[in-house]
């Protein structure tokens, strides 16, 4: 799957909805009810006009994450300033129908944008702006939000190191990432803070990079407190994967957030699916409960994700890679996740 050709673009399609579909029979017990952590689910604006989308969230979840609304691309201008109109739109449909949200994401290599490239040679000014913009993202939703994503996916895909991108070639490589944490700290004492990667259940090298990044962050005293593996998997992915991952994470003793759980029927035997999906909520349920930080899937419906939408989409072979169907119809999925969480 080309990520690139699935993260651009957001834009017209967060606005836009799901396609209003009717509310299906649930035939699965609350899965939220069950947990001993949260669970999350990715969201869109217009998926709350969609009664199909609200069905299975407001029977399922705890909290959402936001697709695009929080990110960079959806809040800055060109000229530097700051529109939170669809953020703004986000939380407060959140809030009406009673679920949390979990900010994301502050900083992310795939996003930046004019008014900062205008200073990239100017590290003083440079540096207050980033910090102006944490601190302002951060102070409109303080006490709103369960925690941020405030670094995302900082590592490089074959694990050798970190990106390179507008941040780090600003402020350095490591300093782009602990200044992050820091004015994110200073804007919000008390939220969680996480630094969140993919393909770390897949890529041994990339996890262990992500981890010595962590540690290095822990030792500057830079305020990291969480770490998030968004869990982006393929049904081929070896079983104990997911476990080995977490449990390495919280090695560390920080909660630990199974942040984007997917998992793609594109490749690997699709009846390994629900196996794989169980796995995280048991992994997830082995650690402490000060470490459960939670299971956030990646969408409602197979419908919703994410996956529907990039080039790489086959229409006469649609990716299943979430618990329910299109039609919001509980998959073997759902009901080994339940089966897990009931364990
Ligand atoms: C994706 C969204 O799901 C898409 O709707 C959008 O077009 C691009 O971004 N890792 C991340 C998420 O941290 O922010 C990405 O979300 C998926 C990969």
């Amino acid at each position: 799957m080309l990520r690139r050709s699935l993260l651009l673009g957001a834009g017209a399609l967060a606005a836009c909805g799901a396609g209003a579909s009717k509310p299906s029979p649930q035939t699965l017990a609350p899965l939220k009810d069950a947990a001993s952590f949260p669970l999350g689910l990715a969201a869109m604006t217009g998926q709350f006009d969609d009664g199909g989308w609200t069905q299975v969230a407001r029977t399922h979840f705890d909290r959402i994450t936001p697709e695009w609304e929080m990110k960079m691309e959806a809040i800055l201008l060109e000229d530097g300033g700051l529109d939170f109109s669809r953020s703004d739109q986000l939380v407060a449909r959140a809030r009406q129908m009673g679920l949390g949200v979990f900010g994301h994401a502050l900083i992310w290599y795939a996003q930046g944008g004019p008014s900062f490239e205008a200073l990239a040679d100017r590290p003083a000014e440079f540096r207050r702006a980033y910090r102006g913009y944490i601190a302002r993202v951060m102070g409109r939703y303080r006490g709103q939000v369960t925690g941020w994503d405030v670094v995302n996916e900082p590592i490089r895909d074959d694990g050798s190191g970190l990106r390179d991108c507008l941040w780090s070639r600003a402020l350095g490589q490591d300093g782009y990432i602990i200044e992050a944490f820091e004015a994110a700290r200073e804007a919000d004492p008390d939220v969680p803070l996480f630094l969140n990667d993919y393909n770390l259940e897949s890529n041994p090298a990339k996890r262990r990079s992500f981890l010595t990044l962590a540690e290095r962050l822990l030792r500057a005293g830079a305020p990291l407190s969480g770490l998030g593996t968004q869990t982006h998997i393929d049904c081929d992915l070896p079983d104990g994967a997911i476990r080995q991952t977490v449990r390495e994470l919280a090695a560390l003793g920080l909660p630990v957030h199974v942040s984007e759980i997917d998992v793609s029927t594109d490749a690997g035997d699709p009846a390994r699916q629900p196996r794989l999906f169980a796995e995280a909520v048991e992994a997830m349920g082995d650690l402490p409960p000060a470490q459960r930080f939670g299971v956030t899937v990646w969408g409602a419906r197979d419908r919703d994700s994410w996956l529907r939408r990039g080039g790489e989409h086959n229409p006469l072979s649609p990716d299943r890679p979430l618990l329910f169907d299109d039609d919001g119809r509980p998959k073997p999925a759902a009901q080994a996740f339940a089966a897990a969480l009931r364990a």
